[in-house]
Parts: C-alpha cells; structure tokens; sequence
C-alpha cells in the first residue's frame, strides 16, 4: 500500500510537472493573426480541423451526426431543431485522445433539463492530446473552428444569438472564450468550468476567457491550488460571475485517501482521477443544477474566503447572492464579483449555510486556540447533531462568528446545542475553571435569510466549560417579538421610505 501510495504520488507529481510548463513555441505563431480584422477568414472552412458532433438524448455517447460549416444539408440531417436552444459543449485537455466520461453525463443532464434544446459537442481530440502547452496555444485556432461555426450556423438559418449558450471545461473554457469574442455577435452566455490556469493565469483577456466573450459569463473555479502559476485552474475571476466552491482550492471527496480508494477498486486506468477529480468538480456541480432542480445552491459575494468563513457574507441584499449553475440570475455587475459556496462531497452538492454568532463573557483573562467544538442544530423539519467545528480562537469577552453548514433541510432553527470539547485524557470534572458565560446566540440562515435569536435554556446565562456538559439554546421569544414590535414602531413612526410631514 506504501509502496502503491508513493508511485501515485509520483504520477501525480509529473502530471502537475505537464501541466505546470507553460512556454507558448511554434503554434502560438500560427494563431497570431487572431484578431484579424477581415471577414475573410470567417467564410474559409478549409482549415477547420475541429468537429461538431450532434448529439441525441438517446445516445448521448455517440457521434451519429456532424454538422459541417459549409454544408447546410447537415444541420436538416442531423434533425438540428431551429427553434430552440442550442448548447456547445467544448472539452478540454486529454491524455488519452478520447472523449471522457463526463461528456456524455452533461448531454444528458442538458436533455434532461431542455428536452427541445440542440446539444453539439465539439471535437478536438487531436490537437488537445498534444504536449500541455501546445494543446494550450491551439485554444486559438480551435476558437476561431467554433467561431467559424457559429456564425455559419447562424446566418444559415437565422438562429437567435440569444439562444446560443457555450459551455466550456478547462482549456475548452479558454476556446469558449476566444470563440465569443470572434463571433460577428455576442452570443447568450458562456459557462466556464473550471478555465484552465497554466498558460493563461496572466494572459491578456483576448487569449482567455473574460467578461466581454458573452452578454452574460458565469465560471466555476474548483482547483486552484498552489501558486498562481502552479494552480490547474485559473486562480483570478474571469466572468461577470465568478464562483469558488469551498474556496475553490480543493473539493471535499477529493483528497488522496478517498481517490486511492477509488483507484483500488476501479483500477489504475483511473489514475487521472486523482489529479482530476477538483478540476472536474465544476462539471458536476453544474450538472447538479440541470437535474437537481428542487436542491438548488446558493453562492455569496464576499471580499475573501477567510470572510466568507466567517460566515460574515451570507447576505442576499443588493444581489450578493445568486444561484449556482444553470439557473444564475444574470447579473452583470462592472467589476468581476468573486462568490462563495460550501458543497457536500456527492451529488446533490446543497449545503444550507449558517452564521452562528456567540459572545464568550468571563470573570478571568481565557485565552484558547483551536478548541474542537460541537454544534447541534434542532429544526422544525429534522435536526443535525454534533457539527464539528475547530474555533480558531476563544478569548474572554470577545464576540466570535463562524459558518456552519448542513446537508438536510432542518427548517425554521428551534433550539441549538453547544459542546466544548477536551482533547487531554485527564479531566478534572469537580474543577473547572475554564468556563464562559454565554447569554445569547445569533444565527443567519443564508438559504432562508433569516435571523434567529437564541437564549439560554434555563438563567441568563449559559456556561460553556471545557471537556464539560453540552449547553442549551432556545429560541427566544423575548427577542424575537421584540424585534417585531421594533420594525412596527419604526413603521408606525417613519411610514414606508415615502417623505413625511414634519407635522
Ligand atoms: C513565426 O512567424 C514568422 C512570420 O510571421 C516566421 O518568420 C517565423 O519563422 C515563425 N516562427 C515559427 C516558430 O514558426
Ligand atoms: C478593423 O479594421 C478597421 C478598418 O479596416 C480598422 O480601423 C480597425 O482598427 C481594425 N480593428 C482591429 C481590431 O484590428
Ligand atoms: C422548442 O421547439 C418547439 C418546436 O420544435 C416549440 O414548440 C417550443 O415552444 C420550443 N420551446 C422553447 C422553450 O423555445
Ligand atoms: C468581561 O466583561 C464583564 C462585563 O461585561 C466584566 O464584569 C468582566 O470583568 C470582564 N472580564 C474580564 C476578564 O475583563
């Protein structure tokens, strides 16, 4: 298993070694002539390697049917419906040469969501099997292949610009990109999933995916991790919306452990995995939106991770909030607006979010770090027992606020529990000077934008003590129905946002 364990690493080391090198040689040179004034170059097919494969709902898996700028007689054969939306579904870098998994996974998902739509994905395997960095300087010509395409498409049979929604994973976000810009009109929206980094983390906005590509851009970063130039996807915003799910480093399911499981049972032809499994997370998160309609994700704007962490950014005014994936509100704010979320580790990928905020009062000086704790959440529809949670630090008279998440819809909080936990074998439980009085506290629902007072159960205070008993909150009525009459008073006295009489 060590041994195993090391030649995986190994592996994995050299598969960040490829995807690390970023020197741009001779294929960069062909493509230079990218924004080529002349539409010339446009109507000339000749040199289109790229493919554009019609795929159907029933066979999501197979190329039945090309569509072939050039020959209108294909998009009738290919039962192309004009009047419906359309996705291209670009791929991005392979080792094998051959379509991976997930691509039939997303035809179906878009069928499933948009029975009517037209779902083509484009084929370029052979220039994206190449050496990373020449398979990276081809994203150039095999925009200009799609741009090419689209515009034919649309001029053939006057297709709507709005109905057209590419979708593009890794470097085949970067193509979605380079073909946006050269298209004769802004197509609907492009959907980057997780763009690739290397080449491109400080390219200039024409050789990668940006805000101008599409009226409306929205991307998923999944795997940035490392250093900018190290990191597989790319690090800084690069859309109207941009979303890091669990910071965007690094997905939950994703860790070495869980994937050398995986490889034990399925085999080492599924080592790609391993290094793949963040990076195409952005896939499958956008997946979930197309067929867990009912379990819809929230991300939030926030100015950082560590906020967001906090749970200091789970506000919905002024469109801080916003749904993950097919359905995003399309806000197009002028600055790129970086949003966060928390996942699960399986599909469906929904969290609701929490911010638990508590005061710690004390009579003596305490001052702690990284004290394990455990949180239960009771609510109306089911409850969610021994949240653990490391608080960073705990300090007399100090106010700390933290997220929390679920996996189960709980509903409307009722009651919450407290544990501090002991991590030292030997206790004292007849001297405990390590307690904090706690009076209240406040939890923010993201999902439902809520806020919950909570008190202590029994007393004024809640004493909070290492290695001892769980403490308990409940809803304070107190303060809820003082808040209410709060707002009312303020109604009654200041109206609505209308002026007012100074009588
Ligand atoms: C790049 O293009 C220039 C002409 O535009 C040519 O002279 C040069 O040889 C090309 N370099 C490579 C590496 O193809
Ligand atoms: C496009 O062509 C026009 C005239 O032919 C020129 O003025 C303009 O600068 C060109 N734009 C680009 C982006 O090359
Ligand atoms: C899709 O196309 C069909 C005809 O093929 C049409 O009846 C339907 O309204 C269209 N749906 C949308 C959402 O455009
Ligand atoms: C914390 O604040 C309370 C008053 O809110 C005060 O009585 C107490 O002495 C303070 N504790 C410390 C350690 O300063």
């Amino acid at each position: 298993y060590m041994q195993n364990n090391k030649v995986l690493q190994k592996k994995i080391m050299f598969c960040y070694f490829l995807a690390q090198s970023s020197n741009l040689t001779e294929t960069q040179n062909k493509s230079n002539n990218i924004m080529d004034n002349g539409t010339e170059w446009m109507t000339d097919f000749s040199d289109i390697e790229s493919k554009f494969s019609f795929r159907t709902s029933e066979e999501p898996e197979d190329d039945l049917c090309y569509i072939v700028p050039g020959q209108p007689e294909t998009i009738k054969e290919c039962n192309f419906n004009p009047d419906n939306k359309t996705f291209v579904v670009i791929h991005g870098w392979t080792v094998t040469g051959m379509f991976e998994s997930w691509v039939p996974k997303l035809v179906t998902a878009l069928y499933e969501r948009e029975p009517t739509a037209n779902v083509i994905v484009v084929d370029w395997l052979s220039r994206a099997q190449q050496h990373y960095p020449t398979s990276a300087a081809y994203t150039k010509l095999v925009g200009r292949d799609v741009a090419k395409f689209v515009n034919w498409l649309q001029a053939e049979i006057d297709y709507p610009w709005e109905k057209l929604h590419l979708l593009g994973y890794s470097l085949g976000a970067h193509v979605a990109g380079i073909a946006g810009l050269l298209t004769k009109h802004k197509v609907n929206r492009i959907t980057g999933m997780d763009p690739a980094g290397p080449s491109f983390e400080y390219a200039d906005a024409q050789s990668t995916l940006s805000p101008d590509d599409a009226l409306f851009v929205d991307v998923l970063h999944t795997n940035t991790r490392g250093s900018p130039d190290r990191s597989i996807g790319i690090q800084r915003p690069v859309g109207h919306i941009d979303i890091y799910p669990n910071g965007g480093t690094f997905q939950p399911g994703c860790d070495l452990q869980n994937t050398v499981l995986m490889v034990a049972t399925t085999g080492l032809r599924n080592m790609d995995q391993i290094v793949k499994c963040s990076h195409e997370r952005s896939i499958h998160l956008f997946i979930d939106s197309l067929v867990n309609q009912e379990q819809e994700s929230f991300a939030y704007r926030c100015s950082s991770k560590d906020s967001f962490n906090k749970g200091m950014c789970l506000s919905c005014r002024k469109n801080r909030c916003n749904k993950v994936g097919y359905r995003v509100n399309k806000i197009r704010t002028r600055r790129s607006s970086k949003m966060y979320m928390k996942t699960r580790d399986m599909m469906p990928y929904k969290v609701f979010h929490y911010q638990v905020k508590v005061h710690f009062f004390g009579k003596t000086q305490l001052s702690y770090t990284d004290q394990p704790m455990k949180i239960s959440l009771y609510g109306i529809h089911g409850e969610k027992e021994n949240i653990p949670y490391i608080m960073p630090a705990l300090n007399t008279n100090t106010t700390v606020s933290f997220l929390l998440t679920t996996d189960a819809d709980i509903g409307e909080l009722l009651m919450v529990k407290l544990l501090w936990e002991k991590d030292t074998l030997i206790s004292w439980p007849w001297w405990n000077p390590d307690t904090f009085h706690i009076r209240k506290l406040r939890i923010k629902s993201g999902e439902t934008q809520s806020i919950i007072i909570f008190s202590a159960k029994e007393g004024e205070f809640s004493y909070l003590s290492r290695g001892g008993e769980a403490v308990v909150f409940v809803k304070d009525k107190e303060a809820q129905s003082s808040r209410k009459n709060q707002r009312l008073h303020k109604l009654k006295m200041h109206g609505s946002s209308f002026k007012q009489s100074t009588e």
